[in-house]
């Protein structure tokens, strides 16, 4: 295990809350257990402190596990202080912030402990949708202390003491006899460029801190308020995409250009990087981008870039952020492995999440928006408000290559060297974005210099379509 010293659970709570703010509830609530010499060993507050504080001067709920307190443990005690919380967040509709060092369920509890847990997951899928969780994890956790993370908004890890694991190494070397290191089993790196729990990832628990921060700053206290509108700032500058269409390029830039101090909070950035989910502002506004990125895998859409994108989505409408999707993609990756791996069906998470959502939905397309993907990513048809696209765009069913090797197979079986001319002949009789405009599947053939323009009116024109309500939660994908 690690040998950084841990942060410790009074350290998290002042390094989380503004000074001063923090009301601890339930300081001297002990366990009653007496098996395995329990009795000898009932820590005040049961190994967690639960209580009450700002954030930047916004009020929330939290709880901060102890791990030199029996291992950070949960038993039935330590379980009800923390659903004590969930509630309270519930009731007041105030985001809850667990920070969380716990080797899970307290083995000597039995039962009560595994208990303990439901009664904690239950709560947080009560407040789904409705208030917004964030984890933060700072140490070794296991078994119910990664779940109840998983079941919450934001999965934080802070890269030098945190693990994530369902069991530890030493179970796992027990039961399978892998001989794997905490780390590979369940550290940051791995969470965050593989598995994909982790949406951010801190250096240490400071910068875990801020970027808990941050990531509450685009939030409203509950899906009955507004999200916080800021200072409206100028956008960092244009971005333009290479004409050539298997040219690739970073589309973080072009969302740079469009974004408040072309600043983006990217979620789950080392995992499906094929696309590109964070939140941003434009004019003040807190929104989601959802972009395609041509320089991982071609921006092409896949089994991960969908669920990441789909649990995105979902978030964004349950706390009443615009999306601003910006699209480059030529479709969906064919082959074996994705369809073995459920890519109909896990495909459809994105779909739906588009197709559910009531937030006001603004797409531009960049450059390709070919086949299913078109569709999906936040077509006209799927119900988006405004589809703009740049001169460049290319719609269609297909790329031009791929097209004209089936609607003309015979002709170039006869002469091969028409093959050009019948690309460059398709190019343009079916992909450009002119036809979808006749056909109001595009609502503007827009300059792209002229983006975040109309990008902050039509946004401003949609307020009303923020109108804070409850959408739905929050489901894991
Ligand atoms: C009681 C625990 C404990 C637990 C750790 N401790 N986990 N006590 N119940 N679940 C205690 C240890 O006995 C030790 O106490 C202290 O915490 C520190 O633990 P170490 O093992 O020395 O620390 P470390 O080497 O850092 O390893 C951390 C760890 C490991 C990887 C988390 O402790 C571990 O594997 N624990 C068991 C994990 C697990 O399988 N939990 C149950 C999950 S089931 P002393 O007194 O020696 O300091 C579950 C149900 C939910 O949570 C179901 C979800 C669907």
């Amino acid at each position: 295990m690690t040998t950084v010293a841990p942060v410790g659970a009074r350290a998290a709570i002042a390094g989380l809350i503004d000074d001063g703010t923090f009301v601890e509830i339930g300081s001297q609530a002990r366990h009653r257990a007496t098996a395995f010499g329990m009795a000898a060993r009932r820590p005040p507050g049961d190994g967690v402190i639960t209580g009450l504080g700002d954030v930047d001067g916004r009020p929330v709920t939290v709880f901060a596990q102890d791990s030199a307190a029996l291992g950070g443990s949960l038993g039935e005690v330590h379980a009800a202080k923390i659903v004590q919380m969930v509630e309270w967040a519930a009731r007041s509709r105030i985001p809850m912030i667990g920070l969380l060092d716990s080797g899970g369920a307290r083995i000597q509890e039995g039962v009560a402990a595994l208990d303990g847990y439901g009664r904690i997951f239950r709560g947080n899928v009560a407040i789904s949708g409705r208030v917004p969780q964030i984890s933060v994890i700072l140490g070794a956790c296991a078994g119910g202390a990664v779940y109840s993370p998983a079941l919450t908004d934001v999965v934080i890890m802070s890269r030098d003491r945190a693990r994530m694991f369902l069991t530890g190494p030493r179970v796992v070397r027990a039961v399978t006899h892998e001989d794997v290191t905490d780390e590979e089993l369940g550290g940051a790196a791995m969470h965050a460029r593989r598995s994909g729990v982790a949406h951010l990832v801190g250096v240490d628990a400071a910068h875990a801190f801020e970027l808990a921060r941050k990531v509450l700053s685009y939030l409203p206290a509950s899906c009955w308020d507004s999200p916080p509108i800021a200072v409206p700032a100028d956008p960092g500058p244009p971005a333009a995409v290479p004409q050539d269409p298997r040219q690739v390029y970073d589309v973080r830039g072009v969302i740079g250009g469009l974004a408040d101090g072309g600043g983006l909070l990217e979620l789950q950035e080392g995992f499906a990087r094929n696309l590109v989910v964070g939140f941003g502002r434009i004019e003040g506004l807190p929104v989601g981008f959802v972009a395609n990125q041509p320089r991982a895998l071609g921006g092409v859409l896949d089994i991960a870039a969908a669920e990441k994108g789909a649990r995105f989505v979902r978030l964004c409408d349950a706390f009443g952020l615009p999306l601003v999707v910006l699209v480059d993609t030529p479709g969906f990756l064919p082959g074996s492995r994705q369809e073995a791996g459920g890519v109909i069906r896990k495909g459809a998470k994105l779909l739906y999440a588009f197709a559910e959502a009531t937030v006001p939905r603004v797409s531009v397309i960049l450059r390709k928006a070919f086949g299913g993907a078109y569709i999906v990513m936040n077509s006209k048809a799927l119900g988006a408000d405004a589809v703009f696209a740049w001169p460049g765009a290319e719609l269609a069913v297909m790329g031009a290559e791929g097209a004209v090797d089936v609607i003309h197979r015979r002709e170039l079986a006869a002469d091969p060297g028409r093959r050009a001319g019948l690309v460059a002949g398709y190019r343009e009789e079916a992909m450009t974005p002119l036809i979808a405009a006749e056909r109001m599947a595009v609502d503007e053939i827009i300059r792209p210099e002229s983006t975040r323009a109309l990008l902050a009116a039509t946004l401003r024109s949609l307020r009303g379509a923020c109108t804070p309500r409850f959408r739905h939660d929050n489901l894991p994908q």
